[in-house]
């Protein structure tokens, strides 16, 4: 988030009564603002590694059609199969995805409101938001941005509904006709950059949300981060760009 919040603790109110109906520890938990930085770093933890292991597997796209339409396969109704029935990993990470993107997006809402009733001098606002860093101060931004870019990627790649290949079209297809059309191609890459700064900010903010914030551990934090957002957005800006300059085809 863009501004730090001072650990604001509610916990249910005494029950004049004296009886026990306090609400579950986790509600409690989540009603207060550290509650919601957990909830926000878990669920960032959860897509950063979906988003690092996307990237890698989207290599293949190097290794030929053949190779990556196979992976597509094997991801769609393959994985954990014979363990589980087929489809049945896609649709529990899909349901995995969405519930953490969901919770993800409330807390932060829910942050920025607590954030903002609970400064409601103007002049001390402004000045926590200069203090704040570039990455840290566009979350909003480049949340709003990534949020719109999967909305696009989906309807693209796994709906089918705005790619140009045509029907019946595999997957390596679908991707190579996309990223052909030099407005699409660019806003991938947009989208990735900010997707970069987002995550950039979110893996360095994630250890301090969840408590692991030694001093003497920083280097090892913004090491991380930056890395971080460099190999996935690196690869990810690479597809666009080699079907852009005919690598991929
Ligand atoms: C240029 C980079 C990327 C490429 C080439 C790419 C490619 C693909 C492809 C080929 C699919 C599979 C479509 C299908 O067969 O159904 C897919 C699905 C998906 N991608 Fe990406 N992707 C990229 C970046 C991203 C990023 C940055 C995110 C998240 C922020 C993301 C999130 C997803 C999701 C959520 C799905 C749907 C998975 C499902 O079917 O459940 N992708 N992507």
């Amino acid at each position: 988030m863009a501004t730090k919040v001072t650990g604001v603790t509610e916990g249910s109110p005494p029950n004049p009564a004296g009886g026990k109906t306090r609400r579950p520890f986790l509600v409690d938990l989540y009603r207060s603002a550290v509650g919601k930085k957990y909830v926000m770093a878990i669920t960032g933890i959860v897509w950063l590694g979906y988003i690092f292991a996307h990237m890698v597997g989207n290599l293949k796209v190097y290794l030929g059609a053949e190779d990556f339409n196979h992976y597509a396969e094997f991801l769609r109704s393959g994985l954990l199969v014979p363990i589980v029935p087929e489809e049945f990993a896609l649709w529990g990470m899909r349901a995995l995805l969405i519930v953490t993107l969901f919770f993800h997006i409330l807390a932060a809402y829910q942050l920025t409101v607590m954030n903002r009733n609970a400064r409601p001098e103007r002049y001390q606002a402004r000045r926590e938001y200069v203090a704040a860093d570039f990455a840290a101060r566009t979350m909003r931004w480049t949340g709003v941005i990534v949020l719109l870019f999967i909305l696009y990627h989906l309807a693209d790649f796994t709906w089918g509904w705005v790619n140009p290949a045509e029907a019946g079209a595999t997957p390596y297809e679908k991707l190579v006709a996309s990223f052909q059309v030099p407005a699409v191609a660019a806003f991938y890459i947009i989208a990735n950059l900010a997707l970069g700064v987002h995550i950039y900010h979110g893996g360095w903010s994630l250890f301090q949300s969840m408590g692991w914030n030694n001093r003497k551990f920083n280097h090892w934090r913004r090491a991380f981060a930056i890395g971080f957002a460099v190999v996935v957005i690196g690869g990810n800006v690479s597809f666009p760009l080699a079907v852009q300059f005919g690598l991929v085809s």
